[in-house]
């Protein structure tokens, strides 16, 4: 099966692991890190053009971390859209505040500025836009009606490394970005995560929330945990980063080519406003109906093209969710997303025979349902 996503690890990530096992230091408790874990911030820095990236565990552990420095509190309400992975909500949870769910933009899958406004009140305290399948949301937009009443921007780019909008790189658009380093992510670590903002104050308190709220042990003044990166981690993603322009060269490339082969085929192409670069993370799809995403699907993968659907219900219906009573929302555009996406592998291993494979099954499949 063509996978939608894999890691691509290779000499370099081997001998960076190797390297730490020799040196024998595997963590660091302060809020700086070890020296893996400084490099790997500073060239991250640098590759986004940021003042300060805190490495982190998860991308879930980076949401969490920079929801927990914003000074949520027991209650505060935090915006989101519904159409996103699980964790987005989950972090708010776990730092103690409600999710508020907001309706997307077909045309790009991501937050509609419009629908966030509507939903402010006095409890909003940060608003997380995602920018979904690798393309950035509309963060100015997000960012001005933001600004005007006092809330935080945590950009969740968990899928977004790489992507740019308005010549600034995902990750940087808002006060505080998260991203993630999951395996199936453009680049990884294993695990991992990274936040990044400009705030020097913001940056040392992200630091310390890393570690238990400590700064030299038993010392916190704020709640944290242990969120920290360890050394292998930091070593894989430093060998990753240098590869990172080749993968994301190679993502563009196949995307392109598939638009390219599926022009014609019936299906709702991704689009990219000319302000802005997707960095493929996904390759995503829309059918006309859920039964005719079934029928590509089903043929898809008895051609051993693994299309995986992102995310096949919004999160305000994951039970979970519907339990605390959210199941009742109206948000038709994130339903008829869930309901219609497909993805198609774009990843770096995909070969021009392989897209050429896909654009066939597909239009077979559209002449002979
Ligand atoms: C949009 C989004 N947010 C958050 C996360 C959480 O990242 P992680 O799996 O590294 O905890 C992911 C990744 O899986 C994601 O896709």
């Amino acid at each position: 099966m063509l996978p939608i996503n894999k890691p691509l690890l290779g000499v370099e990530e081997k001998e960076g692991v190797l390297k730490v096992i020799e040196g024998g230091i595997m963590t660091n408790s302060s809020p700086e890190g070890g020296p893996n874990v400084r490099a790997f911030e500073r060239e991250l820095a640098r590759h986004l053009n940021a003042r300060h990236v805190v490495a982190v565990n998860s991308g879930t552990a980076a949401l969490h971390t920079a929801l927990l420095a914003s000074g949520i509190r027991l209650g505060d309400e935090v915006v989101m859209p519904s159409f996103t992975f699980a964790a987005t909500a989950g972090a708010a949870v776990l730092a103690g505040a409600k999710p508020v769910f907001v309706d997307i933009d077909l045309s790009s899958y991501n937050m509609m500025p419009r629908a966030f406004k509507k939903v402010i009140t006095k409890r909003t305290k940060a608003v997380i836009p995602v920018d979904l399948y690798g393309l950035p949301a509309e963060m100015d937009e997000i960012g001005e009606i933001a600004e005007e009443h006092g809330i935080t921007v945590i950009e969740d780019a968990c899928q977004a490394l790489g992507a740019s909008y308005r010549g600034r790189m995902a990750g940087t658009l808002g006060d505080i970005g998260c991203l993630s380093f999951y395996p199936t992510k453009v680049m990884t670590t294993g695990e991992g995560g990274a936040i990044i903002t400009d705030d020097d104050a913001l940056a040392e308190k992200l630091g310390r929330i890393r570690t238990h709220g400590q700064v030299k042990g038993n010392d916190s003044v704020i709640l944290g945990g242990n969120f920290r990166m360890p050394e292998i981690e930091a070593a894989i993603g430093r060998a990753q980063l240098k590869k990172l322009p080749g993968f994301l060269a190679a993502r563009a490339r196949n995307a392109n080519a598939l638009k390219e082969k599926l022009d014609g085929a019936g299906l709702v192409l991704p689009e990219v406003p000319e302000y802005c670069r997707h960095n493929w993370y996904l390759f995503t799809v829309r059918c006309k109906t859920a039964a005719e995403r079934e029928r590509f699907m089903s043929r898809l993968l008895e051609g051993g093209i693994g299309a995986t659907v992102y995310y096949p219900t919004p999160v305000h219906r994951i039970p979970l969710y519907a339990g605390l009573g959210y199941g009742t929302l109206k948000l038709p555009a994130s339903e008829r997303a869930a309901q219609t996406v497909l993805s198609l592998p774009v990843n770096p291993a995909v070969t021009e025979k392989d897209l050429d494979r896909m654009a066939e099954i597909i239009k077979k499949t559209k002449k002979n349902p």
